[in-house]
């Protein structure tokens, strides 16, 4: 579907998302990526992309998102928005370092909203992105 026809709250976290992806530091892939989450009381922290001359120690705008949040003591989230500059039809989808720490962060009934600049929009569940992951039950 288009970013046109989202509810107002999804609405709202993908121009959040949008407006957070121009401070992401990007300067080796030159991609700019927007997050947004939703915590269950309605607060919302957003990321972006952070790059490094070290190039692995990068990190995502999801994960830059969800570790604001859980260190401002948020511990119960509903659902996550990210944006990027992905061709026409192909909304940006989580990495999987991303797919593993938004499962356990956030839970399998999580909601994963993937858009683009295009107005492309995609929703997912958690379990649908990751399903069968190694998570805290095993520890
Ligand atoms: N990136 C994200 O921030 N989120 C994603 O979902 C995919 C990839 C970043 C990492 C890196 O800074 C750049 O995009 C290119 O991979």
């Amino acid at each position: 579907m288009k970013v046109s026809e989202a509810t107002e709250p999804i609405a709202s976290l993908i121009a959040q998302a949008t407006a957070v992806r121009e401070r992401a530091h990007a300067p080796f892939s030159k991609f700019k990526v927007g997050a947004a989450l939703e915590t269950r009381d309605g607060r919302v922290y957003v990321g972006c992309n952070v790059e490094n001359s070290s190039y692995g120690l990068s990190i995502c705008a999801e994960r830059v998102a969800l570790f604001k949040a859980i260190s401002e003591g948020e511990r119960e989230f509903t659902r996550i928005a990210v944006i990027a500059d992905t061709p026409a039809g192909s909304p940006v989808r989580p990495c999987g370092a991303c797919r593993q720490v938004i499962s356990d962060l956030m839970g399998s009934h999580g909601e994963v909203v993937m858009t683009n600049l295009h107005g492309d929009l995609e929703t997912a569940l958690v379990s649908e992105l990751l399903p069968a992951p190694f998570d805290r039950s095993y520890l």
